[in-house]
């Protein structure tokens, strides 16, 4: 490989959040997962980053970075992708010789609560790789989006997960072919349609940054005298729900997608210290939903993140019944009436 003496350039990408359907909770050095997780990929709540780099052999002091969040310093998250960028100095030697200006920002709204590592660290590796690309001329690499997500799990893990179109796997399981702890792969067997344009709707209850970070909660596992059961029942529960996804059975899909919430805030509880990060109308909501769906018959499911908001499932060919329901009886619970209606989507974009 001979790289250049001198070279700038920019890239941008555009790389959407995800929503796991079986939680990647618990972790080992260096950011391998404890267990198998998947996911949906989204398509409204996403994160746009360009990198200008400039290149200069004779630099040996970097990376360097300029960090720009919507237009603004952020230092905060800057100094955690300068970090980043550190940490990845073996695998592009180049970065040592590189100054980077990156400007980030998302779709949704400041207030929402939503700090999606999963979108921004994935638009970043995005960015990286097709800078590896420009400057080793690489530039026909089958392995681009395998590299893009390795990259992306060292920054968060479930941005390694946001790579892929619609469905996503993380964590090596015995009974999938191909899957890794290092990257994730698409979900490849067929998907009952039913699943192509799932809804997820997204219950802003609250807009505080969590009291307790995903980082810490992820150590807290550690301590956890639930912890072997847990990641036993999530690689059964990825196996399960990939049949559910391939068979169209939406009832089972929706007991093990809420089954996996209720245990992600229960392991919380259990943790030591244990901590509640649902809120009152978290819950108020929870119930509204399995009330609805056991008077209405309608596959409406709910899920829940590292925090209080709700993310409420549903296949497209009920969205008008769901949506008056939503309108009416959930959308008080939110935070200043807040919601993102977001869908499963294609994954990443280049933009030129
Ligand atoms: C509850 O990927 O945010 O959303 O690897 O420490 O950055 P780090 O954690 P992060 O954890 C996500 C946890 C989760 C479940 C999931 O997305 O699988």
């Amino acid at each position: 490989m001979i790289l250049p003496a001198n070279d700038v350039g920019s890239v941008k990408w555009r790389s959407p959040s995800n929503i796991a359907l079986v939680k990647y909770w618990g972790k080992r050095k260096i950011q391998i997962p404890q267990n198998t997780s998947i996911s949906f990929t989204l398509s409204t709540a996403v994160t746009e980053t360009e990198v200008q780099y400039r290149y200069d052999h004779h630099q040996k002091e970097g990376p360097t970075l300029d960090f720009r969040f919507e237009g603004n310093d952020n230092p905060a998250f800057g100094n955690r992708i300068l970090k980043h960028l550190h940490s990845l100095v073996d695998r592009y030697t180049w970065l040592t010789h590189c100054h980077f200006i990156i400007d980030s920002s998302n779709s949704f709204p400041h207030s929402s609560g939503i700090a999606s590592s999963a979108s921004a660290m994935s638009a970043l590796a995005l960015c990286l790789q097709s800078i590896d690309q420009e400057i080793t001329g690489n530039e026909k690499d089958a392995d681009f989006f395998k590299k893009v997500s390795d990259v992306a799990r060292l920054g968060s893990g479930s941005a390694s997960r946001s790579v892929f179109p619609k469905v996503a796997i993380w964590g090596h399981h015995k009974d999938i072919e191909q899957s890794s702890n290092d990257y994730a792969i698409p979900y490849y067997e067929p998907l009952d349609e039913a699943f192509l344009s799932f809804h997820d709707d997204i219950l802003i209850v609250s807009p505080n940054e969590k009291s307790v970070s995903s980082s810490l909660g992820h150590s807290l596992m550690d301590g956890n005298p639930y912890a072997s059961v847990r990641y036993a029942q999530a690689n059964e529960n990825v196996l399960a729900i990939c049949e559910s996804m391939r068979t169209g059975d939406l009832e089972r899909f929706g007991q093990i997608v809420e089954e996996e919430a209720m245990t992600l805030h229960a392991l919380m509880m259990a943790s030591r210290p244990g901590y509640i990060l649902m809120e009152p109308n978290t819950i108020n909501i929870i119930r509204s939903i399995r009330q609805f769906r056991k008077e209405s018959g309608l596959p409406v499911y709910f899920t829940l993140d590292a925090g209080p908001n709700i993310h409420m499932l549903y296949p497209s060919n009920v969205s008008e019944q769901i949506r008056s329901f939503r309108d009416q009886e959930l959308l008080s619970f939110c935070y200043n009436n807040t919601l993102i209606e977001d869908r499963v989507g294609n994954g990443p974009e280049k933009i030129t």
